[in-house]
């Protein structure tokens, strides 16, 4: 990964920060993205804190704008905002938690595809991975707005792939179950975490499809449920 210069999103999430340090240990040059990220978060001359909102169309390509300008390139992009809602039926759902459903998933997906999509098609050997869910295959009872919201975010990363192959960009999306951060294990106090992924296991993937041998894999959403399949 030397030379390579990385973007995640949500760097400083529970599983932000293990993919933001995998680059980091990998050699990547990192920029980390979320609202409240700061320099302090990582420890190393080739971290750079880049707070934004990336939820807005204008947020996003301000950010991206930034990246390009004082960096270059972009090589990387790992895309791990997002975030979840549940305990509503559909009938339930209030138009709120259905607006920041999409918002934060899949409109932040739009808004950032279309802004670095221009410059990592320039670099011939761009790599996008996304973070979906699960639940985008599988939706249950309860998580309606999200389900959708994740669903549709994976048919988009699908899309970049075909639409930007022939510029040797490849795009994926992973699907992870349950996984083992800080903010579960205080949400559900007595879950079997051993059934839940770990997130660095996660960000070895990202790292992995990042690299050369991850060339070859485009368009591919990737299930990694833990020990709960
Ligand atoms: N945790 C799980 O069990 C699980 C399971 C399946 C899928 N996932 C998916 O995996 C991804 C990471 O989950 P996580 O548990 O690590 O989430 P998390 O801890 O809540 O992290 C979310 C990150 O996104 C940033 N963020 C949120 N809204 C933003 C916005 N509008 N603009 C810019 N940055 C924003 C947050 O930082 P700021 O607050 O500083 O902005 C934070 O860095 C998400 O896409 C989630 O849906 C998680």
């Amino acid at each position: 990964m030397k030379g390579k210069v990385v973007l995640v999103t949500g760097a400083n999430g529970g599983l932000g920060t293990h993919v933001t340090q995998a680059f980091l240990n990998a050699g990547a040059t990192v920029i980390g993205v979320s609202r409240k990220i700061q320099q302090s978060d990582f420890n190393s001359p080739v971290f750079t804190a880049l707070p934004a909102e990336i939820s807005t169309a204008a947020g996003a390509k301000s950010m991206v704008d930034s990246v390009v300008a004082r960096f270059g390139r972009l090589d990387v992009v790992a895309h791990t905002v997002g975030g979840f809602a549940g305990g509503q039926s559909i009938a339930q759902t209030d138009d709120a938690t259905f607006q920041r459903m999409f918002d934060l998933n899949l409109n932040s997906t739009f808004y950032l595809l279309r802004a670095v999509l221009p410059a990592m098609r320039k670099t011939g050997n761009g790599r996008i991975i996304a973070i979906g869910s699960r639940a985008a295959l599988e939706p249950g009872p309860g998580v309606g707005a999200y389900s959708a919201s994740k669903a549709a975010m994976v048919s988009l990363i699908r899309t970049v792939a075909l639409e930007n192959k022939d510029a040797g960009l490849t795009a994926n999306v992973i699907l992870p179950g349950t996984i083992d951060t800080p903010a579960n294990r205080k949400a559900i106090p007595h879950a079997d975490v051993s059934k839940w992924v770990q997130p660095a296991n996660i960000a070895s993937l990202i790292t992995w499809l990042a690299g050369d041998a991850g060339k070859d894999v485009n368009g591919a959403v990737i299930p990694v449920y833990g020990n709960d399949v």
